[in-house]
């Protein structure tokens, strides 16, 4: 081993003490300062594990409504391993990371086969099911059968971070230093109140860079990096992950109303969802016109040209998109109404900007 991945070695087995105190401060805090949210009015394992997949990539706003809306499709885990999977796809649209709807409806059929429709309920059991990791089945494990087993995400890191006033070498070392540290001071009782509340916390008061409200948090007699006016700093990650570049020319093609859709392939990005038909790489007008002459969609008039960019956890794709007039509906291609389009055919947001208004 080279002295450099000797150092990076240690620097990601970086451990941390937190106060002991820590829960009592947190959850007199949280008595006080939750927010009445759809999925806290009880603890039952289908709702939670519903709301802790959809909020890891996206705000609590956001998921509000996503929320409701897919648990009066699917009441029960029962009705989730029935539904069809293009309907689960649909009421996914626009949240994004669309494997995670895919992985809760294949945990859900286990969940039936294996469980008699009974979540199960030890660590060690939930996070053998699809799509849920560390953060999934310590956050289901706590909040809804009451054990020792913390849910770290980056807004319970951060907390982390700054309490013990400590920059990390990358993301995984902060989590697997926020993991062990928070398991040591689990309390005995209010365990799943104890993980919201640093979720909370996350969420409300020790927001990211220099927003945080040091003023009204709990936590700040026993924060390092308070004391040491270093919050703004942390948590510092030595080493950020970079986003992959990718050109795509995208074709709009319009005939007689319809929109030319394709079904994407069934792995990889976006799996399963549907597209408008692209290319990787940037095209010309002219190539792009021979293009969509040769798929045989005879087309008129290039009537726009524009430039998107959409972004992805690890991946950036700009887009280079025509939208093109033509005259026949060749069978290589779906073609789908306005109408269609927004009620059957689950369209990534990536697509959807693109014909927005
Ligand atoms: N983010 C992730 N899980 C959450 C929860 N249970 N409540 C609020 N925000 C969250």
């Amino acid at each position: 081993m080279t002295d450099k991945q000797k150092q990076k070695k240690s620097a990601r087995d970086q451990s941390i003490t937190l106060p002991i105190n820590l829960p009592d401060l947190l959850l007199s805090w949280y008595d006080r300062a939750a927010r009445v949210l759809p999925w806290r009015k009880d603890c039952e394992p289908y709702r939670v594990w519903v709301s802790e997949i959809m909020l890891q990539q996206t705000g609590v706003a956001t998921v509000c409504n996503y929320y409701i809306r897919f648990l009066a499709a699917f009441p029960t885990v029962v009705a989730l391993a029935s539904a069809d999977e293009q309907q689960v796809l649909k009421l996914w649209e626009g949240l994004g990371y669309y494997s995670r709807a895919r992985n809760l409806k294949k945990a859900a059929e286990i969940i039936v086969r294996d469980y008699g429709g009974r979540f199960p309920d030890t660590y060690s059991d939930i996070i053998k099911l699809p799509g849920i990791g560390a953060y999934t089945a310590g956050a289901i494990a706590s909040i809804c059968f009451e054990q020792p087993f913390p849910a770290v995400d980056g807004n319970v890191a951060r907390v982390v971070s700054r309490i013990a006033g400590q920059g990390f070498w990358d993301n995984n070392a902060l989590k697997k230093a926020a993991l062990t540290s928070l398991a040591a001071i689990y309390p005995e009782i209010r365990r799943g109140d104890f993980t919201q509340s640093l979720m909370e916390l996350g969420a409300l008061v020790c927001v990211p860079s220099g927003a945080a409200k040091c003023d009204i948090c709990p936590a700040s007699g026993c924060c390092a990096a308070f004391k040491t006016d270093s919050v703004s700093l942390l948590p510092a990650l030595l080493d950020k992950p970079s986003k992959k570049h990718v050109d795509i020319t995208v074709f709009i093609l319009m005939c007689g109303g319809d929109l030319a859709i394709r079904h994407r392939d069934k792995t990889g990005l976006l799996s399963s969802l549907w597209e408008f038909p692209n290319v990787e790489g940037h095209l010309s007008e002219t190539e792009a016109f021979t293009l969509a002459t040769d798929w045989g969609t005879h087309p008129s008039t290039v009537n726009s040209v524009k430039r998107q960019k959409h972004i992805f956890t690890h991946i950036q794709w700009d887009m280079l998109c025509y939208t093109i007039e033509c005259a026949a509906q060749p069978p290589l291609l779906t073609w789908a109404s306005r109408l269609s389009l927004s009620d059957r055919y689950p369209l990534p947001t990536a697509f959807r900007k693109l014909i927005a208004r």
